[in-house]
C-alpha cells in the first residue's frame, strides 16, 4: 500500500462545527463592520517581499524569521503574506483609492496568512484574520472606534468575557526617548539575557519587553516604563481612550510592556484576551492599534490609519472548547405558509417585497401540511407566522400570527406591512430588554 501523504506541519483542515462556526463568524462579523461603515477588500496572497521589510519592519520577528518566501520564475522575491494590514495599505496606494474616496477609507477583510512560527494549540503556519483598517483617521475617537468594534466582533458571537489589554507606543519624539532609555538599562543586562534579546538590543529595544522567556521576565519587569516617555499630549490621548473604554464597562488594563509584534505602531496599541476561565488560552485574540507613516512608507500620502484583526482559528478553537456554536442566520422574522399552490405563488411575492425591505422572510414552496410547516417555523425560532389559505385568498387577506404572544389576527392587505414592521419593532425591543436584564441578574450575581 502507499504510504499517505502528511498534512504540513502546522497548518490543518477546518471542518464540521468549526467550519460551521467560521463562515458564521465571517458573517456576524462583516455584518458588524458593515454597521460602523466598513467595505470589504480582497488582496493577493502573494506580495513583494519588500512590502512586509518595509512595513512590519525588517527588526520583527515575522519579517527576520517567519516569512515563507521564494524566488518566482522572473526571480523576483515574493512573500506570502503574514498578515494584512500591509497589502491592504498597498492596494490603496496602487489604486489610489485616497484621491477617489470620502476618507478615512474603511476596508474590512478575512484570508489567509502565513507564518513560520513553532506550531502548538492556536498558532498555526496558516491561519486566517477577520480585520479592518481605517485609513485617514484624524480624531481618537476614530481609534475609539476601531477599538470597540474589535470588542463587540467577538461579543456579537458570545465572547463577552474578553480584557483589552492596551498600551501606548508614542509619535517618533517619544519612542525615540523610550528606545535610548531602554538601551541605557538593558545595556548592563543584555550579556545574561537570550539570543533573541540580544538581536532586539541591536535592532529593536521595543521588543525586548514582548519576550516570553522566564529568566529574562524578572529583568523586564524593572525595565523603564514608556507611558513616562510620552509627550503630554500623548499621555493626555491615552488617558482619555484608556477613560472612554471603561465608560463602555469593557475590562480593560493598561500593559505597558504591551509593544506588538509588528514594527508599524505609532499610538495606540491593543489586544483583545479571552478571559474565561474554563478554556484553556490559545493566545491573544486579535490585536491592533495606530499607524501614522505606513502609508506614506508605502508611497501614498501622509495619512494615518488604525485597525485590527482577530485570528478565526483562536477564536473557533475558544468556541469549541466553551462548546458553543455560532448561528447568527437561522432565525427569521416571517415564516410565510402558503396553503395551496395558488398561496405560494402569491406568497413569493409578498417574501420579496418584505426582503427588500430588509426583513427576514421564508416561505414553504411545496404544500405541506400545517402541522409540519409550524414545526419548522418554529425551529427557525420565527417571530411572525403569515398564513395564506383558501378563505384569505378569497377575501384578500393575511392571517398574521405573533408566535411570541400566540395573538393572531387576520388583516386586509392595506393594514398587513404596517401590522408586520409594528410587531417586529415591538419583539426587539422586548428580546433586548430581557438582554439587558439578563446582563443586570448577571452583574447582580442573580441566575439569568
Ligand atoms: P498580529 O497580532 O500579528 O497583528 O495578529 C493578529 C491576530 O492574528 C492575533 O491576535 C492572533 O489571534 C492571530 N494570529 C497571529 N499569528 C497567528 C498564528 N501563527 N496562528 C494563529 N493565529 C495567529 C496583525 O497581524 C496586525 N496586522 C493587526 C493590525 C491590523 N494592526 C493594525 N491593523
Amino acid at each position: 500500500m502507499e504510504k499517505n501523504i502528511n498534512i504540513v506541519k502546522g497548518t490543518h483542515d477546518i471542518y464540521g462545527d468549526d467550519m460551521a462556526n467560521y463562515r458564521s463568524l465571517y458573517e456576524c462579523f462583516s455584518n458588524l463592520a458593515e454597521r460602523y461603515g466598513f467595505e470589504e477588500i480582497l488582496t493577493p496572497t502573494i506580495e513583494h517581499t519588500s512590502l512586509f521589510a518595509r512595513s512590519v519592519g525588517e527588526g520583527s520577528d515575522i519579517v527576520s524569521k517567519e516569512m515563507y518566501t521564494f524566488m518566482d520564475k522572473s526571480d523576483r522575491s515574493i512573500t506570502l503574506r503574514p498578515e494584512l494590514t500591509a497589502g491592504v495599505l498597498r492596494a490603496v496606494v496602487t489604486n489610489k483609492m485616497t484621491a477617489q474616496r470620502e476618507l478615512p477609507l474603511r476596508l474590512y477583510y478575512l484570508g489567509q496568512c502565513f507564518r513560520y512560527e513553532r506550531p502548538q494549540a492556536g498558532r498555526y503556519r496558516e491561519f486566517h484574520q477577520f480585520g479592518v483598517e481605517a485609513v485617514g483617521v484624524r480624531f481618537i475617537t476614530e481609534d475609539l472606534e476601531v477599538i470597540s468594534l474589535a470588542k463587540k466582533c467577538l461579543e456579537l458571537v458570545g465572547l463577552d468575557k474578553v480584557k483589552i489589554k492596551i498600551n501606548y507606543l508614542g509619535g517618533e519624539e517619544s519612542r525615540a526617548a523610550y528606545r535610548n532609555a531602554l538601551k541605557d538599562f538593558f545595556k548592563d543586562h543584555i550579556e545574561n539575557m537570550c539570543e533573541d534579546c540580544k538581536h532586539r538590543y541591536e535592532v529593536n529595544p521595543l521588543r525586548i519587553l514582548d519576550c516570553k522567556v522566564p529568566d529574562d521576565r524578572p529583568i523586564i519587569e524593572g525595565a523603564p516604563k514608556i507611558l513616562n516617555y510620552l509627550s503630554a499630549e500623548d499621555k493626555e490621548k491615552f488617558d482619555f481612550m484608556v477613560e472612554a473604554l471603561k465608560t463602555l464597562h469593557y475590562d480593560v488594563e493598561v500593559d505597558q510592556t504591551l509593544v506588538r509584534g509588528l514594527d508599524y505602531y505609532t499610538g495606540v496599541v491593543f489586544e483583545l484576551h479571552s478571559a474565561f476561565e474554563e478554556a484553556p488560552d490559545f493566545g491573544a485574540l486579535g490585536g491592533g492599534g495606530h499607524y501614522a507613516k505606513l502609508l506614506s512608507e508605502l508611497g501614498g500620502p501622509e495619512l494615518e490609519g488604525s485597525g485590527f484583526s482577530i485570528g478565526m482559528e483562536r477564536v473557533i478553537s475558544l468556541l469549541a472548547a466553551l462548546n458553543r456554536r455560532v448561528d447568527p442566520k437561522e432565525t427569521v422574522d416571517v415564516f410565510a405558509i402558503g396553503m395551496t399552490e395558488e398561496a405560494i405563488d402569491q406568497n413569493f411575492f409578498l417574501a420579496e417585497a418584505l426582503r427588500s425591505m430588509g426583513v427576514r422572510v421564508q416561505m414553504n414552496h411545496e404544500v405541506k401540511s400545517m402541522k409540519s410547516l409550524m414545526k419548522l417555523a418554529n425551529k427557525l425560532e420565527s417571530k411572525l407566522l403569515v398564513i395564506l389559505g383558501e378563505d384569505e385568498l378569497q377575501n384578500k387577506t393575511y392571517t398574521l400570527k405573533d408566535l411570541t404572544t400566540g395573538e393572531q389576527k387576520t388583516l386586509e392587505y392595506v393594514d398587513f406591512f404596517n401590522e408586520v414592521f409594528t410587531r417586529l419593532v415591538k419583539i426587539r425591543e422586548q428580546q433586548n430588554q430581557v438582554s439587558d436584564d439578563e446582563e443586570d441578574n448577571n452583574e447582580d450575581g442573580g441566575v439569568a
